[in-house]
């Protein structure tokens, strides 16, 4: 699984690029299988789960392929292959998405069915809910969600219990195809929902509202596709080096990103005391003076993220005062704080709620990512620990960032792989 070593107490210095946001390319690169003719993707950032996803796809008849670093073309299925095996989607949830595209475009699915994962159970029921709305009979066999259309999807008004990202992505997908008109309200407000619309719309959808609590769609009877599409960068990144920049004391200047997408962040790192000056596709973060305690609550966009929580438990933990944060999002994502206390970190769960007591200093020692954000987080606390820190199941970590260390090391951090 590999392990990541990296040497605390130095502040991070300078200016660091940042990578394409692996969720929307996600979601882009189930879209795709919509098209009639190649879609090339750009700013895609190599990662695992992308890698994987690229398998996936490729496995129900598309032809993905790297045409440079970051730049991806997929010519899309002109009839599907198979369904998406179960080793590659236990493997990427995210592989939930090709449900609403495969029944739009083919009038048939089958997905292994993901399961839950280390933080948190992620039913499916509002996937479910919503693809039933606009027509699609599912049914689940043999750990396999297996979906069909007598004939065309048809538009429907559909309700979401909660605004879910995937939920949202998976109906807007499918009602592009569908006769008709599709409204979604309570949809999920995410940059990455808008930049799926924004690719629908580029292959020839008609999607309106996106960003919005409602979304409306008007079905339309092909997507073209034929187009060259930039993804937005990845707003979890950026805000994981604003964290690190921050717990380290540093100054840090970020590249190639959205200032508006990480604004909950920005706006409590200023509470904390750090310094957030914003440019037009930059943002910097410095600290002047000592950090103060902060409470976060996450919630769905445009609340505090979910997948920024465990990197401020990081950096709160060496914060003098009391932190409280509440994850509303998962169930279990306060998996860190047992790993933080192995560290020095003080550290109470109750349910939803961490209560963090500021300590003096985190030290190093052997720590394990449990998940992809766990995993940043550790790198943050072994930044600002004593000593060495050495993180196991860097895998998790791979998933999601793209040549961190090196990016890390760019800044002034000591880290290094073995
Ligand atoms: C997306 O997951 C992201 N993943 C997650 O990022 C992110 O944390 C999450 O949105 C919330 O922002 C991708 O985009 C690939 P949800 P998703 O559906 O779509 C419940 C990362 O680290 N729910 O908005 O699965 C669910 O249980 C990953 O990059 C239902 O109850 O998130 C959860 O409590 C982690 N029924 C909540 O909604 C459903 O049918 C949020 O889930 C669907 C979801």
């Amino acid at each position: 699984m590999g392990k990541i070593l990296v040497k605390g107490g130095l502040p991070l210095r300078g200016r660091v690029k940042i990578s394409g946001a692996k969720n929307a390319s996600l979601a882009l690169l189930c879209a795709a299988i919509m098209a009639k003719n190649k879609i090339v993707l750009e700013n895609v950032p190599n990662i695992s789960d992308i890698r994987v996803m690229i398998e996936v796809i490729n496995s129900i008849g598309a032809s993905a392929s790297w045409e440079s670093q970051e730049t991806l073309q997929i010519v899309p299925p002109q009839k599907l292959h198979a369904g998406a095996p179960f080793h590659l989607v236990k493997k990427l949830r995210a592989s939930n998405l090709l449900l609403g595209p495969m029944l739009a475009r083919f009038g048939q699915a089958t997905i292994a069915l993901p399961g839950g994962c280390n933080i948190g159970v992620r039913p499916m029921d509002l996937h479910f809910k919503g693809l039933i709305g606009l027509g699609a009979s599912l049914s689940l066999e043999h750990g396999c969600v297996c979906g069909s259309t007598d004939n065309r999807l048809q538009g429907a008004s559909i309700y979401l219990d909660f605004p879910s990202v995937g939920a949202t992505e998976n109906i807007m997908m499918a009602a592009c195809l569908a006769k008709g008109q599709t409204l979604i309200e309570n949809a999920a407000k995410e940059p990455e929902i808008v930049d799926l619309s924004n690719f629908l719309n580029a292959m020839g959808a008609k999607v309106r509202g996106a960003g919005t609590d409602v979304i409306k769609i008007s079905g339309v009877d092909s997507l073209e596709g034929g187009i060259r599409f930039p993804v937005i960068p990845d707003r979890i990144e950026a805000g994981t080096f604003m964290v690190a920049a921050a717990a380290t004391g540093g100054d840090v200047t970020i590249e190639n990103m959205i200032p508006a997408h990480v604004q909950p962040l920005s706006a409590k790192l200023r509470e904390a005391n750090a310094g957030v000056i914003e440019g037009g596709d930059t943002l910097r973060v410095f600290v002047e003076g000592p950090l103060k305690p902060i409470d976060i609550k996450t919630m769905p966009y445009p609340g505090f993220p979910t997948d920024m929580q465990s990197q401020l438990m990081a950096m709160l933990s060496v914060v003098p005062g009391t932190s409280v944060l509440v994850e509303n999002i998962f169930e279990n994502r306060f998996m860190v704080a047992d790993e933080l206390k192995r560290m020095g970190a003080r550290i109470k769960v109750e349910g939803r709620m961490a209560v963090i007591e500021g300590v003096e200093a985190l030290e190093g020692t052997h720590v394990k990512a449990t998940d992809l954000r766990a995993g940043a987080a550790l790198i943050v606390a072994g930044l600002i620990a004593s000593g060495e820190t050495e993180i196991c199941n860097v895998t998790y970590i791979d998933r999601g960032y793209h040549n961190l260390e090196e990016k890390l090391r760019s800044l002034g951090a000591i880290i290094s792989r073995k």
